[in-house]
Formats: C-alpha cells, sequence, structure tokens
C-alpha cells in the first residue's frame, strides 16, 4: 500500500512501541460477555498482526468486572511465556496469586489520582490504595515480575472536575517509590486536550520523571486521543497505549469511551516515518473480525477506511 505518504519529521523519536491493550481495557466494558475461545482467538491475531506487547486480561475481582471473569482460562489458552509480552491488571495480592498461579511474567497495578475514583474503582480512599498495592508490588518483584502502574483520572475526573497536575505528579511518584518500571498516564474520560499534556508531561519532567519512564494511555470520548497521542511524542513519549479498532472504555468511569485505537496510531507513525512492525492490513482484519463478533463496527476511522477500500 502506497499510502499513507511518508514525510518524516526529524525531531520525533525514530522507534515507538505500542501497548495493545484491546483485550483488557476493551473487552472489559462489553455489555456481552465475550467467551473465552473468541478472546484467545482475538489475542492470537493481534499477536500475529506484530504486536509486541498485549495486555491480555485482569485479575480482578470477577463480580466487579464480570466480563474477566475468566482470566484463569484465558490464560490457559495463551502464551504467556512466548516472545511476545502478555502483561494483566493485579488490583491487589489476591489477583496476584491467581496471576502468578497461570504463570504471568508481568503484571500492571493500577491507581487513581482522584479520591473518587479510587473509592470507585478499587473501593480504597487514595492513600488506602498505595497500602493495598505495596505489598503487591513487593511480593510481584521477589518473583521476578516486571510491574507497570497506570495513573488514572490524570486530565479530568466525572465526579471531581478539574484533575490539579501537581496531584497527578504526587500520584505517578508514589507509584514508581513502590517499585514501578513504567508509569501509563491514563486520560480516562478521554478530556483531555494537546496543551494538558504538554503541560503534565512538564510537571514530571520538573520532578524528575522523565518521558523515557512514561507511557500514555488516551481514550477517544472527545476525539482527541490521536492530537494528544502527537503532543506527547513531540515531547519525547515513546510508548503508547491504543486498543485495536478502538475498543475500551472502564465499567466503573461512565464516560470513558474507547481508547485510542492501534490503526489510527499505527496509520499517523507510518505517514511520520516511524515503523512499529505492526502488519496494519492484518491489524485491520483482526478488528473487523473483533467488531463481527461483538455485533456492531469497529469506531475506528482507519478500520472503516481500510475495510472499506479493501471490500
Ligand atoms: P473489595 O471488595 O474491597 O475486595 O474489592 P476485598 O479486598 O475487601 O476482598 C473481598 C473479597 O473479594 C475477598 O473474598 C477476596 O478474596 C476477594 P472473601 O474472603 O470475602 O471470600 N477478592 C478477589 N477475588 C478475586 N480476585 C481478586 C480479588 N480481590 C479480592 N483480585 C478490588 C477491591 C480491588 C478487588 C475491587 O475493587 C476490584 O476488583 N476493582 C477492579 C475494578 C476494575 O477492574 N476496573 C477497571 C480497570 S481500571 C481501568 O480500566 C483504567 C485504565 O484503563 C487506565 C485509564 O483508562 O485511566 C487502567
Ligand atoms: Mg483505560
Amino acid at each position: 500500500m502506497g499510502i499513507p505518504q511518508v514525510v518524516a519529521d526529524d525531531r520525533l523519536p525514530r522507534d515507538v512501541t505500542i501497548y495493545e491493550v484491546g483485550p483488557r481495557d476493551g473487552l472489559q466494558n462489553e455489555q456481552a460477555i465475550v467467551p473465552v475461545e473468541v478472546k484467545a482467538e482475538f489475542v492470537a491475531r493481534l499477536v500475529r498482526a506484530g504486536l509486541g506487547i498485549v495486555e491480555i486480561t485482569s485479575f480482578v475481582h470477577p463480580t466487579w468486572v464480570p466480563q474477566l471473569a475468566d482470566a484463569g482460562e484465558l490464560l490457559d489458552l495463551v502464551d504467556v511465556g512466548g516472545p511476545v509480552r502478555m502483561p494483566v491488571l493485579v488490583p491487589n495480592e489476591r489477583g496476584l496469586d491467581r496471576a502468578l498461579d497461570k504463570g504471568v511474567r508481568e503484571i500492571a497495578i493500577f491507581g487513581s489520582a482522584t479520591e473518587t475514583f479510587a473509592q470507585r474503582n478499587l473501593n480504597r480512599s487514595l492513600d488506602e490504595q498505595f497500602a493495598m498495592f505495596e505489598p503487591t508490588v513487593v511480593r510481584a518483584r521477589e518473583a521476578g515480575l516486571d510491574v507497570r502502574a497506570y495513573v488514572s483520572m490524570c486530565f479530568g475526573d466525572p465526579w471531581e472536575g478539574e484533575v490539579a497536575i501537581e496531584q497527578v505528579v504526587d500520584v505517578g511518584r508514589r507509584l514508581f517509590d513502590l517499585g514501578a518500571s513504567q508509569l501509563s498516564l491514563g486520560d480516562t474520560i478521554g478530556v483531555g486536550t494537546p496543551g494538558h499534556v504538554r503541560a503534565l508531561l512538564a510537571a514530571f519532567g520538573a520532578g524528575g520523571l522523565g518521558v523515557d519512564r512514561l507511557a500514555m494511555h488516551f481514550h477517544d470520548t472527545y476525539g482527541q486521543a490521536l492530537s494528544n497521542a502527537l503532543a506527547a511524542l513531540h515531547c519525547g513519549v515513546t510508548t503508547f497505549d491504543a486498543s485495536a479498532g478502538g475498543l475500551g472504555g472502564c465499567p466503573y468511569a461512565k464516560s470513558a469511551t474507547g481508547n485510542l485505537a492501534t490503526e489510527g496510531l499505527v496509520w499517523m507513525l507510518r505517514g511520520l516515518g516511524i515503523e512499529t512492525g505492526v502488519d496494519l492490513t492484518a491489524l485491520v482484519e483482526s478488528s473487523v473480525w473483533m467488531a463481527g463478533q461483538l455485533g456492531r463496527p469497529s469506531p475506528s476511522r482507519v478500520v472503516q477506511a481500510l475495510a472499506d477500500s479493501t471490500g
């Protein structure tokens, strides 16, 4: 395919890592429970499309997120020990035990920048969340696991409104202090804008937490995800979370819709001359297939355009 035409920008990083979250963030928010065999096939297709990291599920309380209650079964159907990294979300020691039992090698804890979302998503106060994570991270690292940490509501909170940048940096620092190797800054409800992205990254930098340790996690509720990703790219961020076909959302934040679509990100990066190793045709085919399983079209514009152009 000759498009998009490549016009490279020397100011941008050469290598970008895509951290695919479709099977986890995408499917956690589906009304219907997707059969575990379909999830395993989705993961296999994403791996075949060349994604090097696929966050596949969560070991959370099954009544809190029934869509992912089959996490253990899914782990039996995929190759967590293979060359493709397959992290899982883990909030606490009980989740860690379940993950360790299945041979998981990487976990991600998920903190909140706001008090209200900590309570709604984790049943803990903002301070209590760290007490829950601390023994989880210690034990995970002792077991040789890598630990990523998310911070949610970095750009705004549906209950509290504006979120102070210093508050986000403070929560991020506390998660690093626990032993996280990378921090993913979440725009859970998709309200961020590029200037806000630059200001947040500058505040982390001023606090000694550079972009080499940060990832960005944009939801696309207001159509800002790709603009925000470009702003972060210009600031030197090289890891972006994205979801195949733009699936996604958070069941505990009703205004959260799909993530930045992986196809949109790959298309933009390709046009900028930044290769990711992803086979866009195979990825689009996976998203079209998954949309068929879910019974509705993918919201991703790139998926729609390429699916139309190939018939
Ligand atoms: P809790 O009810 O406070 O749990 O939930 P607890 O510690 O009081 O334990 C109560 C019972 O649950 C106990 O059983 C535990 O063993 C059991 P009992 O002794 O009564 O028989 N239990 C568990 N069972 C299975 N797996 C577990 C587990 N933990 C406890 N892991 C908890 C606290 C954190 C578990 C709950 O609030 C929860 O599961 N929350 C998860 C919510 C969630 O998954 N949200 C979506 C992911 S976050 C997100 O999407 C945002 C992100 O994408 C970034 C962004 O967009 O910003 C990452
Ligand atoms: Mg998310």
